[in-house]
């Protein structure tokens, strides 16, 4: 039987293994996907076993997607361009680093129809998912992209990846088109301060997180009565692409998925 992993820290919240179990029963695929919790000194040594065949493949979440770099053999371009590995394949004895957070949320935002060419985007927080969300949004051609995170060198540090972006303050609020929360902010139902009166509407609130389903950034979005969207198709996306990339096959996503992560 072939063995999937995501290792993270903290690992208890991660959805993945349902949504994998789930497909690879549906797919009649003779594997199983669970979750590991790892110490930054643990890594080396987990990297050694894949590299003897035990296992076949893994997810890398938080705080880990840039750590595991050095234990790969090869990077994806995606994954060299944002120095973020959230998938690891097994082929020819080598171990390759993917980054399928990127599709994730280009495949997130087509499905909500929404055309990001040509908008202002306005991204709060500078942490480990950013890097691929800026890929995603040059890829699909968005005209300013401004980042705001609480620890301000962070946030410039983007530059030296990204050179086209702008930085504000912690509590500025830029025009946008759309506003980002990729903060973990929201996870424990805290509140983001915004200047919402020079907000308006027609914007769309994105949050990253996806537990809680509204987070209180997404209910002031709505509030001021603008579109919101919450992460979960975005990490539905980066599940299906690593999905595909180690079994070959496209696993299903519909109702039945987006119900299965409800219930949690
Ligand atoms: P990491 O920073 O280790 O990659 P992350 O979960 O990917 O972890 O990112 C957490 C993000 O949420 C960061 O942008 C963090 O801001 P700092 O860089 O200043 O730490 C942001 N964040 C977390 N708690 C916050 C808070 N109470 N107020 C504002 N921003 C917060």
């Amino acid at each position: 039987m072939e063995k999937y992993f995501v290792i993270g820290n903290p690992i208890n919240h991660s959805l993945s293994p349902k949504l994998h179990n789930y497909w690879l029963k549906e797919k009649n695929i003779n594997a199983v996907y669970e979750k590991i919790k790892l110490e930054e000194n643990e890594i080396e040594n987990f990297f050694s076993k894949i590299k003897n065949q035990d296992i076949n493949g893994c997810n890398v979440t938080i705080p880990f997607k840039k750590t595991v770099i050095p234990f790969l053999d090869k990077l994806s371009l995606e994954a060299e361009q944002t120095q973020s590995v959230n998938t690891i394949s097994f082929q020819n004895n080598n171990l390759i680093g993917h980054n399928t957070d990127i599709i994730g949320f280009e495949k997130a935002m087509t499905e909500l129809n929404y055309k990001v060419q040509d908008k202002k985007i306005f991204i709060l927080g500078a942490g480990g998912v950013v890097p691929s969300i800026i890929f995603a949004l040059n890829k699909m051609e968005a005209l300013k992209i401004t980042v705001s995170n609480r620890t301000y060198k962070k946030a410039e540090d983007l530059k030296s990846q990204f050179d086209k972006i702008n930085i504000v303050k912690w509590g500025e609020t830029p025009d946008f088109d759309i506003i980002i929360n990729a903060t973990s902010l929201g996870l424990n139902n805290e509140s983001i301060k915004l200047n919402t009166s020079i907000i308006g509407q027609g914007k769309l609130f994105y949050d990253v997180i996806y537990n809680p389903n509204k987070t209180n950034f997404l209910k002031l979005g709505e509030k001021l009565g603008n579109q919101i969207e919450n992460g979960k198709s975005m990490f539905i996306y980066q599940a299906f692409e690593a999905f595909r990339l180690w079994h070959g096959v496209e696993p299903n996503v519909d109702e039945k998925i987006l119900e299965l992560l409800d219930h949690d």
